[in-house]
């Protein structure tokens, strides 16, 4: 069902200062997996994914996408950038370009792709995550929901070999997390990567192939959903489980 290893994190070490964020990481994600990372605040989800496209350095280990080392600056940078999408918890639009801009303008500056096409590829994007008939307005005058389609939109224009999304859902009135998470359910049977932090653990049961539970900087567990919520083994998930299915 899922692919070769796609993004492979070998013994990695993250510190900020004296604190200790990520202690012997190791974690691989093949072709077409689903891998919703959970654990309680602080236990570095976000750090994690932040190292994974390399908007944070890490401290010792290797981090290979597709075989190859992360870049560390320059041009291999913005083209590893481009193949690692990432959504996160603000959207992160440009307020003062059209939803289509968004979407066209990594494909023009980045990609090099003529205008035309790019929006034309930008269209069929916002078709598939349901806000074609919205291209031509500004971030604001969008929903929540629809803003973050937008941000899904505008990464797949890149055509990355995987998304990471940081709480995608975290910052949407609850009315618009279905939205979201029925493209992300989508994208998911379409083979896309993705690494998922979320609280939502009706998407982790149904889209997830694979849990990672964190705390404290460390891979705790790493299970199928059925087996995770089954049956925790630590009793950190366990604890962490019974305080986000009873609030
Ligand atoms: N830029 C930074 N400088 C210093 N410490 C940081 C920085 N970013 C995060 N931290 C610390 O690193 C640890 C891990 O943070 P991280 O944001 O990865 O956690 P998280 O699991 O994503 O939490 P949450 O569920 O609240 O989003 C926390 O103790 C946090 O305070
Ligand atoms: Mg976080």
């Amino acid at each position: 069902m899922t692919g070769k290893p796609l993004v492979v994190l070998k013994d990695v070490n993250k510190y900020y200062g004296k604190l200790h964020v990520l202690k012997d990481i190791n974690l691989t994600i093949n072709e077409g997996e689903v891998v919703v990372i959970i654990g309680p605040s602080g236990s570095g989800k976000s750090t994690l994914c932040r190292t994974i496209n390399r908007l944070e350095t890490i401290d010792s280990g290797t981090i290979t996408i597709d075989g190859k080392p992360l870049p560390s600056e320059g041009r291999e940078l913005a083209r590893l950038r481009a193949e690692v999408g990432m959504v996160f918890q603000s959207f992160n639009l440009f307020a003062h370009k059209t939803v289509l801009e968004n979407v066209t303008l990594g494909p023009i500056k980045v990609r090099r792709i003529p205008k035309a096409q790019a929006e034309q590829r930008a269209r069929e994007l916002l078709q598939r995550v349901g806000v074609a008939d919205q291209a031509d307005k500004l971030p604001a005058q969008l929903s929540g929901g629809q803003q973050q389609r937008v941000a899904i939109a505008r990464t797949l224009a890149m055509n990355p070999k995987v998304i990471l999304f940081d709480e995608p859902t975290s910052a949407l009135d609850p009315e618009m997390i279905n939205e979201v998470l029925d493209v992300m359910r989508s994208l998911a049977r379409d083979g896309m990567t993705m690494v998922v932090v979320t609280h939502e653990m009706g998407f982790a049961r149904s889209a997830a192939n694979r849990v990672v539970f964190m705390a404290d900087g460390r891979i705790v567990e790493e299970s199928t959903p059925e087996e995770f919520f089954a049956n925790p083994k630590t009793d950190r998930a366990k604890d962490f489980l019974s305080k986000i299915l009873t609030h």
